[in-house]
C-alpha cells in the first residue's frame, strides 16, 4: 500500500515561555480543520529557542535553515527566554529565518474581531480592519553600521539603511497584487507609509518606485502618507486604511500601534512570507514568550490561532483558513471576556476547544 503524500507538510517551533502551550492550541485546531476539509498533514518539531540555546550554545545549529526550507510553511510559537540577553534570539532566530529563507514580506492584519475592546473610542470591527504590508530584509534590519573609538568619549555609532531597487518593488508589487485581490468593497486603497520629507534619499527610491508600479494598477488607489501622521490618522481614523505597504523600521513601529488598537498581543498575528514559487513562509502570534504565564494555562492563543488560518489561507488552503478566522470570531464575539492573560473567562486550551467547536456552527 502506497502512502499517501500529505497536502501540508510543516515545520513547527514551539518556541520559550508559552510558545509551546498556544502552539498546541493552534495544532488542535489545525487538527480539526483538517479532518473537516478533508486533507492531510504532517508536523515536525524543532526545539529551537532560549532553552536550547542555554543548553547548547547554539541558536539554529548547522543544516537547519536547509531542513526548514524543506517544509511548506513554518509554525512559531515564540522567541525569547528570561536568561538570555535581549538581542540574541531575536537575531539569531527570528532575523535569520527572515533573511535566510528570503522572507520578504512581513504580512500584519489589523482587524478587530466582534466581542474585542480596542482603547479607541467609538470604533468598532467595521472600522478596524485593514493590512500593514511591510518589506521584511532591508532598511535598518541589514546589519550595516558599526562603531568608532567605541568606549571612549569620542565614540561614534553608524547604523545604515539599506534599500534596494529589487527590495522595495517586489515588496510594492506583492502589495498591489495583495489590495486588488482583497477587493475591498469600500474601495481598494494602497496606501504607502514612509518619510520621503526627510528621508530623501532612501525612501525617494521607494517613491519612485511606489509610483512606477502603481501604473500597473490602475484600478487601486495609489495613496501616500508619512509615518509620523499614519500614526495619528490610525488612531484618529483607522477606517481610512485598506492596505498599507511600508519599509521594515517603520513597518515594525506601526504594526505594534496596529496590535494595540485590534486589541493587544492576545490577538495578533503575523506572517513572513516568501511568496515566490517553492518560497517557506512563518507564521507567528506577535505576543511574545510571556515566561511568567508558562504552564498556568491562562495565556490567550487567539493570535496563535489566527496565525494558523493565515498560514492556511497561504499555503494553498484559503477556505480552510478563512473557516478558522471565521470561528475565531465566533469565539472572541460570544464566548470570551477578555483578551487579557487570565481573564479570558476560560484557560488557553478551552479557547481552543471553542474554536474547534465553532468550526462547525
Ligand atoms: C517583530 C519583532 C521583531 C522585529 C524583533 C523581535 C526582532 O518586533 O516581529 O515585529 O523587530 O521585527
Ligand atoms: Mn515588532
Amino acid at each position: 500500500m502506497s502512502e499517501q503524500t500529505p497536502a501540508l507538510n510543516l515545520a513547527v517551533i514551539g518556541g520559550d515561555g508559552t510558545g509551546p502551550e498556544v502552539t498546541a492550541e493552534a495544532l488542535k485546531v489545525l487538527a480539526a480543520i483538517a479532518r473537516r476539509d478533508g486533507f492531510t498533514y504532517t508536523t515536525q518539531h524543532y526545539d529551537f529557542g532560549g532553552q536550547r540555546y542555554l543548553d547548547t550554545g547554539e541558536i539554529l545549529p548547522p543544516g537547519a535553515i536547509e531542513q526548514l526550507r524543506r517544509h511548506d510553511a513554518i509554525f512559531l510559537g515564540a522567541v525569547g527566554h528570561p536568561e538570555v540577553a535581549p538581542g540574541i534570539l531575536e537575531k539569531g532566530l527570528l532575523l535569520e529565518l527572515r533573511f535566510q529563507l528570503d522572507q520578504y514580506i512581513n504580512l500584519r492584519p489589523v482587524k478587530l474581531y466582534p466581542g474585542v475592546e480596542t482603547p479607541l473610542a467609538g470604533k468598532g470591527p467595521a472600522d478596524i480592519d485593514f493590512v500593514v504590508v511591510r518589506e521584511n530584509t532591508e532598511d535598518l534590519y541589514c546589519g550595516v553600521g558599526g562603531f568608532l573609538k567605541k568606549n571612549t568619549p569620542d565614540e561614534v555609532a553608524s547604523q545604515t539603511a539599506i534599500y534596494t531597487r529589487k527590495g522595495c518593488e517586489r515588496c510594492i508589487r506583492w502589495a498591489f497584487e495583495y489590495t486588488r485581490q482583497r477587493n475591498n468593497p469600500k474601495g481598494k486603497r494602497l496606501t504607502l507609509v514612509a518619510k520621503t520629507n526627510v528621508l530623501t534619499y532612501g525612501h525617494d527610491l521607494w517613491n519612485r518606485t511606489f509610483r512606477d508600479v502603481a501604473r500597473e494598477y490602475p484600478d487601486v488607489e495609489a495613496d501616500y502618507n508619512h509615518v509620523d501622521a499614519c500614526c495619528m490618522w490610525m488612531i484618529k481614523n483607522p477606517e481610512y486604511y485598506d492596505v498599507i505597504v511600508t519599509t521594515n523600521m517603520f513597518g515594525d513601529i506601526i504594526t505594534d500601534l496596529g496590535a494595540m488598537i485590534q486589541g493587544g498581543m492576545g490577538v495578533a498575528a503575523g506572517g513572513n512570507l516568501n511568496p515566490d514559487p517553492g518560497g517557506c513562509s512563518m507564521f507567528e502570534p506577535m505576543g511574545g514568550s510571556a515566561p511568567k504565564y508558562t504552564g498556568l494555562g491562562v495565556i490567550n492563543p487567539i493570535a496563535a490561532i489566527s496565525a494558523l488560518a493565515m498560514l492556511l489561507e497561504h499555503s494553498g488552503f484559503p477556505a480552510s483558513g478563512q473557516r478558522v478566522l471565521d470561528a475565531v470570531q465566533k469565539t472572541t464575539g460570544s464566548k470570551m471576556k477578555s483578551q487579557a492573560a487570565g481573564k479570558m473567562g476560560y484557560s488557553t486550551s478551552q479557547v481552543g476547544d471553542l474554536v474547534v467547536a465553532a468550526l462547525d456552527q
